[in-house]
């Protein structure tokens, strides 16, 4: 375990390096307790406070707590009130019939009206109960504005968002975290944020995970190094705000938004410690992993993170990506291949085409493939596979992703209802002439 300080000066920019670290950071010269967590009397009188990510008696190897330090205690609010969920969904999902067909969508608009992040969340499916610990939402979101006096916390999951277009600052209890196309944050459960725009408009993905925490998969025979290498994952140097005047608090707890008033800014964390923490990663970092020889192997060879179910090496979800590769496999039909899959697919598309489904799946837009739902290329991808010169390709300016998981993943009563839900999808797979036997007709 390693640690490190950052006094930046603003909370800008500055991040501290490594996966689950643990991290001692200071805004403030000497805030942080030397030796002691709670000490009758902290540096300037901030009040110590711990965050438990997990049990306290969680093993070691998995304990997630983090040590804040900050200018009022957050037990400080009035009491919560329910507010509308807009068009943000909770499990467990039983609002809508479930089908077992394939679905596809086109990039959902940008809203005319001013949308914040928390405003313009979408929710598409999930599945599992977050009262329960186990299963995850999925959403999309659209934003044309900041969150102005308005802060966020999720008590039902950790939030990983995946940006597709514009760039987002979150301010988080712990410091600030920038975000664009082609990286992730992931924010852990009951931290809180708030999300502003750094470009005119904002939209992209999130998977809320109500199981266990997001980690790195183990490697097995790939070795030591590999995948997403735990360095290039950043944590943010501790920064605060020091504001006086109404924010709104909105938490999701138990499916349900509910917000109080502060009469401050609760983002006032002056000094941290700890390995629950926000985080983010530049997807261009992962070291794709491939065949060399013969066959490619399974989508889970990109797996970046991974929240694993009481089931050894059965997900409650896998965050996998498909970005910019060589593909030079000898004799093998590249694209991925025709299958039926006990987990459940949910697929989004950051930029440029996914090899599989070259038309009609667009930046933005999203696919479901439940359980044991027959799919892979679609016929123009097939016929260009099977006459490809087999010579070492590159795919450039790629980047689709998968949140997998090993529950059914119920749509939303808007998700299934909504104009851009592609009424043709299965058309897609349609016009394979059937194999030729010897000796039999054509
Ligand atoms: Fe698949």
């Amino acid at each position: 375990m390693a640690s490190a300080i950052s006094r930046p000066a603003d909370g800008d920019g500055t991040y501290l390096s490594g996966f689950g670290n643990q991290f001692a950071t200071e805004a403030v010269p000497g805030a942080l307790p030397v030796g002691q967590n709670s000490p009758q009397r902290t540096p300037h009188g901030l009040y110590a406070e711990q965050l438990s990510g997990t049990a306290f008696t969680a093993p070691r190897a998995s304990n997630l707590r983090a040590w804040l330090y900050r200018l009022r205690p957050s037990a400080t609010h009035p009491a919560y009130a329910p507010v509308a969920p807009g068009l943000l969904r909770s499990g467990p999902f039983d609002e809508a019939p479930i089908s077992p067909n394939r679905l596809r969508w086109d990039p959902l608009p940008i809203p005319d009206r001013p949308t914040d992040f928390l405003d313009g969340m979408v929710t598409y499916g999930g599945a599992g109960d977050p009262s329960l610990g186990a299963g995850l939402a999925i959403h999309l979101y659209r934003a044309n504005r900041s969150m102005a006096d308005r802060v966020f916390f999720n008590a039902d999951g950790e939030l990983l968002i995946v940006p597709q277009a514009g760039a987002l600052s979150l301010f988080t209890e712990l410091g600030v975290l920038r975000i664009g196309p082609g990286e992730i944050a992931v924010i852990p459960r009951g931290v809180r944020f708030r999300v502003d725009l750094l470009s005119d408009t904002a939209a992209g993905y999130v998977c809320e995970n109500y199981g266990a925490a997001f980690r790195l998969p183990d490697l097995g025979p790939i070795g030591s190094n590999g995948l997403a290498n735990p360095r290039d994952f950043l944590a943010p140097a501790a920064a605060f705000e020091d504001v006086e005047r109404p924010v709104q608090l909105v938490q999701k707890f138990c499916g349900r938004l509910w917000a109080t008033e502060l009469p401050h800014s609760p983002l006032d964390v002056v000094a941290w410690h700890g390995n629950y923490t926000p985080y983010k990663y530049d997807l261009a970092r992962f070291n794709v992993m491939g065949s060399v020889s013969f066959d490619h192997p399974d989508p889970s060879i990109y797996t970046v993170l991974t929240s694993p179910s009481p089931e050894p090496g059965t997900a409650n979800c896998d965050f996998v990506i498909f970005p910019a590769r060589w593909m030079v496999a000898e004799h093998t039909f590249r694209p991925p291949w025709f299958h039926r899959n006990v987990m459940s697919e949910f697929m989004g598309l950051v930029r440029g085409a996914y090899d599989a489904k070259v038309e009609s799946f667009t930046p933005g837009g999203a696919s479901l493939h439940n359980g044991m739902s027959a799919h892979g290329p679609d016929r123009s991808a097939y016929d260009h596979a099977v006459a490809a010169a087999l010579k070492p390709e590159k795919y450039d300016d790629t980047l689709a992703f998968m949140f997998e998981s090993r529950w059914v993943i119920r749509p939303t009563a808007y998700a299934l209802g909504a104009p851009t839900l592609q009424t043709d999808y299965d058309g897609c797979w349609s016009g394979f002439q059937k194999a030729r036997l010897p000796g039999s007709e054509p």
